[in-house]
């Protein structure tokens, strides 16, 4: 068995969740809509799990439509809100954003939207200037998203002060819908959905499979005063935003993960924020270049290469090693360009191809850090040997 450092790829399901979502595959087999005992039994699964989720990140339960996955809440919000106004107008969108937020929004082009693309500094930050720059042309955009936590980097985006903005100085109809990922945030910093609502958030993206929850679970967090178009439609699921046969076992196990995810917000970002420090000064001993280390950042994330050494041929010898962890992001490594998050930092691309990802979690050890500090070091200087050979 590999030792695990791809958590921001997924996690593993804890314990605890498998054994609330059990029942849901074996005996409470009612389908969620049905008027008779199995189905209500599956209904106030469904509604408990509902509460679960809006506690956590202080909703309230009518404001959270659950989803297949993180993507497709993500579509949701810009296709849905695009789809709710009467004439294309500007989706606006940070450059660092998960491909599941990028292809969306480029998607709108094709219904005659524009794109208005928000730069990213050296450290991976959304920049104020940029956005005052799109806030500054004739026409504002009535979309906007912007993550909360980069899932490459762990970089955190300002997004609070930037939704405030926004309300600030945005539309004089509305100032635009404004979105933000917090799939890769949730669980590792504190997420307030009231107070960002606050500042002029109007959803939020949630997704089971990166808290120690069952992939196929998600949620959308919105603001009820927000115009949502359904992608699917047909029963009316969901108060209608979501049409289908809810997944009430992967919804019970979301629920029971947003939970614990609560509960391990009180020491598990101080012991991998350590194991991440450990881990770094390894790599940095060996000569690395880390992505993003003058930011604000996720507890638990580390990007980083070595020049002259390709991310993807040092990654499949630590994979032989024992040692599972990403190359950029995980969605998209069978793409071979290199990082979109690290070509929008200004990385040149030589350096940007030899990324690594290493993402800590609850099971993350020192002694798990130390071994792979060690094989690092080892096929490093393998493949320094070989180079040397060839030339
Ligand atoms: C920031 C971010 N947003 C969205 C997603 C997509 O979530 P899901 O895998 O649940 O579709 C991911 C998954 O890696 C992610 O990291």
């Amino acid at each position: 068995m590999s030792v695990y450092l791809d958590y921001n790829a997924t996690t593993p399901l804890d314990e605890r969740v498998l054994v609330a979502m059990q029942p849901y595959l074996s005996t409470h087999y009612g389908n969620a809509s049905s008027r008779h005992e199995p189905g209500r039994v599956a209904r106030r699964a469904v509604e408990r799990a509902r509460e679960q989720v809006a506690v956590a990140v202080g909703a309230h339960p009518t404001e959270v439509v659950f989803t297949s996955g993180g993507s497709e809440a993500n579509n949701l919000f810009l296709q849905g809100a695009a789809a709710a106004f009467r004439t294309p107008g500007t989706v606006a969108f940070g450059a660092i954003e998960h491909p599941c937020v990028l292809n969306a929004a480029r998607q709108l082009t094709r219904r005659g939207w524009r794109l208005a693309e928000l730069p990213a500094d050296a450290e991976g930050r959304v920049t104020l200037a940029g956005v005052d720059a799109v806030l500054s042309n004739a026409e504002k955009p009535g979309l906007w998203s912007l993550m909360l936590a980069n899932n490459e980097t762990g970089v955190l985006q300002e997004v609070e002060t930037i939704a405030a903005r926004v309300k600030a100085r945005g539309g004089s109809a509305h100032p635009g819908w404004f979105h933000t990922d917090a799939v890769q945030a949730f669980g590792k910093i504190p997420v307030d959905f009231r107070a960002l609502n606050r500042a002029g958030v109007h959803a939020l993206t949630l997704s089971a499979h990166k808290v120690y929850g069952p992939k196929g679970a998600a949620a959308l967090i919105f603001d009820k005063h927000l115009d949502l178009i359904p992608l699917i439609a047909g029963g009316g699921q969901e108060g209608g935003l979501r049409s289908g046969t809810e997944n009430v076992a992967a919804i019970v196990g979301f629920g029971a993960a947003c939970e614990l995810a609560a509960e391990r917000l009180a020491n598990l970002p101080a012991r991998l924020h350590a194991l991440r420090e450990r881990l770094e000064a390894g790599v940095r001993a060996f000569g690395a270049t880390l992505f993003g280390a003058g930011a604000a950042r996720l507890p638990n994330t580390s990007y980083f290469a070595f020049a002259g050494v390709e991310g993807e041929t040092l990654l499949s010898r630590l994979d032989c090693a024992g040692f599972a962890i990403a190359s950029g992001s995980a969605c998209s490594s069978a793409d071979p360009d290199p990082s979109h998050v690290l070509i929008a930092m200004g990385v040149p691309p030589m350096l940007a191809r030899g990324a690594l990802r290493v993402s800590l979690g609850a099971q993350t050890t020192e002694t798990q850090i130390d071994d792979f500090v060690c094989a690092l070091k080892t096929a490093l200087s393998e493949l320094q040997k070989l180079t040397a050979l060839q030339s």
